[in-house]
C-alpha cells in the first residue's frame, strides 16, 4: 500500500534562511508529502505549492485571544489539515478544548488529524487500547464527520524507540475497529531512514507522521521513495 506522509517540522527551524534552504532543496523535485512547518512560515511553502498542514488552532474562532492563531486565517492561507492533541500539546490542553477544536476544523471543512497516544508507564501496564479508546471518544465527542487519526505513543516520540510491527499492526486494527468507515491511521515516533524499510511492512497503516528526520531534506527524499513503494 503506497502511505502517506507528513511532516511535522516542530519548532526545528527557526530563521528564513534555514526555511529556504529547506524548501529550495525540496523544490526541485514533485515530492508527495503533506508539509506542517511552524506557523510563521506557513506562507513561504503554500507559495512554493506544498500541500499544508499547522500544528496547532486556536480553541476560539475570532476575537480578544493574544497570541492565538483561528483556523479561519490558516484556511484563508489555503491549509488543509490541523493537528490536533499532539502529546507535546496535549499537557496544555482539555479533552474538551480538543474536542471544540475537531469541531471548527470540521465546519470549517479542513481536516484534523487526531494524536493519540499512551504513555510509556500506561504502556508497561498494558493500557494502551483503553487509553487511546478514552482519547477517541472524547475528541470526537458529538461529531460524525471523518477525520484522521495519527497513533503516537508518547514514548517513541523523539527517543529513537518504536513499537514492533506486530504491536502497531495491532493497534492500527483496533484503532480502525472503532469506526464505521474506513479511516486514515497514521504511525507517528520515531519515524527514520534507519526503521522505514521495517516500519513500512506494517501494511494496515496509511501513512506516517514524521518529526525530526523530516526536517533533513535528503532523509525526507528516501523516507518518501521507500513509502510509496
Ligand atoms: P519524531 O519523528 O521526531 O519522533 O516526532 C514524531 C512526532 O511527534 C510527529 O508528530
Amino acid at each position: 500500500m503506497k502511505k502517506l506522509i507528513f511532516a511535522n517540522l516542530k519548532m526545528y527551524q527557526n530563521t528564513k534562511k534555514e526555511i529556504d534552504n529547506y524548501l529550495n532543496e525540496l523544490n526541485s523535485e514533485k515530492l508527495n508529502f503533506i508539509a506542517i512547518p511552524p506557523i510563521i512560515y506557513l506562507d513561504r511553502f503554500i507559495q512554493r505549492g506544498f500541500t499544508c498542514g499547522v500544528q496547532n488552532i486556536s480553541v476560539y474562532e475570532e476575537g480578544a485571544h493574544t497570541g492565538e492563531t483561528s483556523v479561519l486565517s490558516i484556511k484563508d492561507m489555503g491549509c488543509k489539515y490541523v493537528l490536533v492533541g499532539h502529546s507535546e500539546i496535549r499537557n496544555n490542553e482539555t479533552d474538551k478544548m480538543i474536542n471544540i477544536k475537531i469541531k471548527i476544523i470540521l465546519k470549517n471543512n479542513l481536516i484534523p488529524i487526531l494524536c493519540i497516544g499512551e504513555s510509556l508507564e500506561a504502556y508497561n501496564q498494558k493500557q494502551t487500547k483503553e487509553i487511546l479508546k478514552k482519547q477517541i471518544q472524547n475528541a470526537l465527542k458529538d461529531t460524525n464527520e471523518k477525520v484522521i487519526i495519527s497513533y503516537e505513543p508518547v514514548w517513541a516520540i523523539g527517543t529513537g524507540k518504536t513499537p514492533t510491527n506486530e504491536e502497531i499492526i495491532d493497534i492500527i486494527n483496533y484503532i480502525k475497529s472503532l469506526f464505521n468507515y474506513d479511516i486514515t491511521v497514521l504511525y507517528g515516533g520515531s519515524v527514520s531512514l534507519e526503521n522505514i524499510e521495517t516500519l513500512n511492512k506494517t501494511n494496515n497503516v496509511n501513512g506516517f507522521l514524521i518529526g525530526k528526520a523530516a526536517t533533513n531534506p535528503s532523509s525526507l527524499k528516501k523516507i518518501i521513495e521507500v513509502a510509496r513503494m
